[in-house]
């Protein structure tokens, strides 16, 4: 099928460069001219496993364009073009629909009345119906159709995703969308197309719920004397909760999760109904760095003065991503209680530069990192960090204390090495 891509973000470069290896024709548009120039030379703007592969074989094989000009892109006629621009956090806590808005306005005097437009962007409930105003017709299908990826496991998760959700007003779309993903063996779910946008926000706002609800339970466990890995477990074996997704720690992040609970709290009370439970999602996150530093001060006495290495920035293994980082939000209470930081990512050591500048140090390893350290922080679950060799870690440490923001280190392990292992939830073997 022809299709076209708009916004080469995270979202729609997955989307182009994935159905493009499915057989289709994909060209994928940006406003970015600088992103487009790259695109078109093979390379990527952003760190994401088996991406750069697979835009290299589409551009390789012509099945996969890019370009600036939406003009240009939407002669070859396409029978689906997706929208996967940003939808970033408005001031009052919507999503800003803008570049949405922007890109309808523009298709609507380009488009034929064959093309259905798809909306893959995040967006509230309604927004397929606004997307036909901006574009100024009634003659063209407007589709949903969420995004369900993560970063760092994108490509995998769009070849094999729990599901697709198709949200649509008439038969044609719903063909068009099944023989588009005909490839990817899923259920495809079908539903109107406002059940799909919330949806959407369903399952990002329950994924966050869940995690608060394991950081509150960690802060029980921190006063009260229990191991939330051990309530972990008991809870993952009910398989009427299932094991995935229990993970405390210092809190979660990432471009959407909490931009989205944010935006659902918005539409909801748009809507004339106010959400009980929407709210405590964002304030137990926002307050989970704030209280991991607090844990670790408490333990070790005081950070000021003191040199502490950072083993990890990005939101999530696998990514060059910072956005919502609770690494940056650790990194900025131990700067703000008067600690050193010297920090290593193997992928988001200069996208967190453009936050934190020349606030700390940055290191070019795990050793590095090290170098006169007092204690080691670690902040990212990369999976080189918990098969680190603790052993020459120990040796490079004034003092042999690990805080682990993500508890996902060897505790036992290191416990057994003699280090002070300090984590969320877990209690503090000296
Ligand atoms: P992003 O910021 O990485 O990329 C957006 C791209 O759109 C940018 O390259 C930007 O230049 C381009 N753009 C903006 N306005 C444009 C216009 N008028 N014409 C053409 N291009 C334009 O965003 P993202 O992370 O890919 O997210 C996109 C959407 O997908 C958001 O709604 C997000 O909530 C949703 N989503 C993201 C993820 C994720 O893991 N990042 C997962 C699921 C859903
Ligand atoms: C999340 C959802 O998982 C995707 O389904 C969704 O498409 C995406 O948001 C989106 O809409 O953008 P993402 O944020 O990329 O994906 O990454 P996740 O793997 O979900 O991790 C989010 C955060 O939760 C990370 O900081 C991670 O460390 C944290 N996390 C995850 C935990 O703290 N504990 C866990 O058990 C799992």
């Amino acid at each position: 099928m022809r299709i076209v891509v708009i916004g080469t973000g995270y979202v729609g470069l997955v989307q182009g460069a994935c159905l493009a290896s499915l057989g289709h024709d994909v060209t994928c548009v940006d406003i970015n001219t600088e992103r487009v120039q790259l695109l078109q030379k093979g390379e990527i703007p952003f760190f994401e496993k088996d991406l750069p592969e697979l835009v290299l074989q589409g551009v390789d094989s012509r099945t996969l364009r890019f370009s600036s000009d939406l003009k240009e892109a939407l002669a070859v006629m396409p029978q689906i073009v997706f929208i996967c621009v940003g939808t970033p956090t408005a001031e009052d806590g919507s999503a800003n629909l803008s570049a949405v808005q922007a890109v309808a306005e523009s298709l609507g005097p380009l488009l034929t009345s064959q093309t259905i437009v798809v909306t893959k962007s995040t967006v509230p409930v309604g927004t397929g119906e606004k997307v036909l105003t901006w574009m100024g017709r009634d003659d063209i299908s407007v589709a949903s159709n969420p995004e369900f990826l993560r970063e760092g496991r994108a490509v995998q998760d769009f070849f094999h995703p729990d599901r697709i959700v198709i949200g649509v007003e008439d038969d044609n779309a719903e063909q068009a969308l099944q023989q588009l993903y005909a490839g990817i063996d899923t259920d495809v779910l079908v539903m109107n197309r406002a059940s799909a946008e919330l949806a959407k926000y369903a399952a990002n706002s329950m994924l966050a719920l869940r995690l608060s609800f394991m950081n509150e339970i960690a802060n029980i466990a921190d006063v009260t004397g229990a191991n939330i890995q051990d309530i972990e477990r008991s809870m993952g074996h009910d398989s009427r909760i299932g094991a995935k997704f229990l993970r405390a720690g210092a809190g979660f992040g990432g471009s959407c999760f909490p931009k989205d609970v944010m935006a659902l709290e918005y539409t909801a009370q748009e809507a004339g109904y106010t959400p009980r439970l929407i709210a405590p999602i964002i304030a137990v996150n926002n307050d989970q760095p704030g209280r991991f530093v607090q844990k670790v001060i408490e333990q070790i006495g005081s950070v000021k003065g003191k040199t502490c290495a950072v083993w990890g920035l990005a939101f999530n293994k696998g990514t060059d991503d910072v956005r919502e980082s609770p690494a940056i939000a650790i990194i900025e209470h131990i700067l703000h209680a008067g600690g050193h930081i010297q920090a290593y990512d193997p992928r988001a050591v200069e996208t967190a530069k453009h936050i934190l500048g020349d606030t700390i140090n940055y290191a070019a390893s795990m050793e590095d990192a090290l170098q006169s350290a007092d204690i080691l922080l670690v902040l990212t679950e990369w999976p080189e960090f918990s098969s680190a060799d603790w052993s020459s870690v120990k040796q490079s440490l004034h003092s042999p204390v690990i805080c682990d923001a993500k508890n996902f280190l060897p505790h036992a392990q290191l416990a057994e090495l003699g280090f002070q292992v300090i984590a969320m939830g877990i209690p503090t073997q000296k």
